[in-house]
């Protein structure tokens, strides 16, 4: 089979079976095409994202700027590491700086990579600046937590199929109940060598889990008077996705350290960051963290034009005002549908929960209708379906969206 043979779907689904690790259980459908809020199969059938690479594609699948910017930027230079300097990382490092409100920028590549840049950089904050004895910090976690895939990060998971059979594990995680202050509160006084709170200010992967209002502004409140780092990661949860900027915006907190990736470059290259103030981000020296492609030329102009795409086309104020839209007009729906129990979630990070055990195949079996009738999502955990489109979504898309939803829920009443 020639490489650049067009391949029908079930080629292609049989190659990544054969040679690929099984690490992924995708929904049986084979992508070639994207732009904006559309993607299209390799047969030519055209469905709406309403994953957007699990909230990476914020400004739209080959959104003409981004793109342009890679180009543009690919063509002159790619990659210098960080033994030399490049003249665009500066540029972005400041232009981030100033967008996001903070001090300095650490560039990564992945999510998870930020992860635990930032759970190292709070580490050394503690041991260098609050006087923790070395090696007895401890970072506060919260259930049903999802922060990536490394070894640490998966020391202080609860979700069996991510840990199985991977220990030993890192130490010197507490883990609390999500969207509890108690909780974080006796977490506090028990344990004064707690050096940072590590939280997603909604739990997506868990299932868009939207805490209490005023929790996380209660939650820094108390990191603030226990001198703990507030860690906030947004690798989901910011870029617009959530109606604000952030997530931590709804309740004007601002975090003592950023966790950004995903939409950080529109879904287009693996561009990730760990943004702090001087006073925390400075305990970093030369040789102490790094990594080959963090900083590239190309990842600075492709975030910049991601970040400036979501100011110029409002994509937070879009998010807000489609995801009221989203929620009223599927709980109207809701109201007398016994397959569907309740939609949660903020701007156009959303969730269904399917009116079945979290064991039973229900909610699979209704993405692959949706599939079937033109829309792309998939299961969380069991039994939710999380419905993330791209936020350039217009108010007619939208309302079309919903018609498929609400049509394919009917199936199944
Ligand atoms: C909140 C959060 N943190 C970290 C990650 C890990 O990002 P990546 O898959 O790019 O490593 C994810 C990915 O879904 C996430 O949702």
């Amino acid at each position: 089979m020639a490489v650049l043979e067009q391949l029908t779907s079930q080629q292609a689904i049989a190659l990544e079976n054969d040679y690929g690790a099984h690490n992924y259980h995708p929904l049986p459908v084979v992508l070639t095409k994207g732009e904006g809020v559309f993607v299209w199969d390799v047969e030519g059938k055209k469905y709406y994202d309403f994953l957007s690479a699990y909230s990476a594609v914020n400004q739209g699948h080959c959104h003409p700027k981004i793109i342009g910017a890679m180009v543009q930027q690919a063509k002159r230079l790619t990659l210098t590491s960080r033994a030399f300097y490049n003249d665009m990382l500066g540029i972005y490092e400041k232009f981030a700086c100033d967008y996001f409100g903070f001090d300095k920028l650490l560039p990564m590549n992945t999510g998870a990579e930020a992860v635990e840049t930032a759970l190292k950089l709070c580490r050394k904050w503690a041991y260098e600046k609050k006087g923790i004895h070395e090696n007895d910090a401890e970072i506060i976690v919260c259930e049903n937590n999802f922060h990536g895939r490394t070894t640490t990060i998966i020391s202080f998971s609860n979700d069996p199929v991510a840990r199985e059979h991977f220990g030993p594990f890192t130490k010197g995680f507490i883990k609390i109940e999500y969207d509890n202050l108690e909780a974080l509160e006796v977490a506090l006084k028990q344990n004064p060598n707690v050096a940072g709170f590590l939280v997603e200010p909604i739990q997506g992967e868990a299932g868009v889990y939207v805490p209490s209002e005023g929790y996380l502004a209660k939650a820094k409140a108390l990191c603030e008077k226990h001198n703990v780092l507030f860690i906030a990661d947004e690798v989901q949860t910011g870029i617009a996705r959530t109606g604000q900027l952030l997530a931590v915006d709804h309740e004007n907190v601002k975090p003592d350290v950023l966790i950004l990736g995903k939409a950080l470059s529109g879904g287009v290259y693996p561009v990730s960051a760990v943004l702090a103030n001087n006073a925390v981000m400075d305990v970093i020296k030369p040789g102490n963290h790094g990594s080959t492609f963090g900083g590239n030329p190309v990842a600075a102009a492709v975030a910049i034009a991601a970040l400036n795409v979501v100011k110029d086309e409002h994509l937070a104020e879009k998010a807000e005002e489609l995801g009221v839209l989203f929620r009223s007009e599927l709980n109207k729906y809701i109201e007398t549908s016994k397959i569907a129990k309740l939609v949660r979630g903020k701007g156009l990070l959303n969730a269904i929960v399917i009116n079945d055990d979290e064991e039973s195949d229900t909610a699979w079996n209704i993405c692959l209708a949706l599939r079937d009738n033109g829309l792309l999502a998939k299961p969380t955990h069991g039994n939710i379906i999380r419905f993330a489109p791209p936020l350039v979504m217009t108010k007619y898309q939208l309302q079309d969206c919903v018609s498929i939803i609400v049509k394919t829920l009917k199936q199944f009443e």
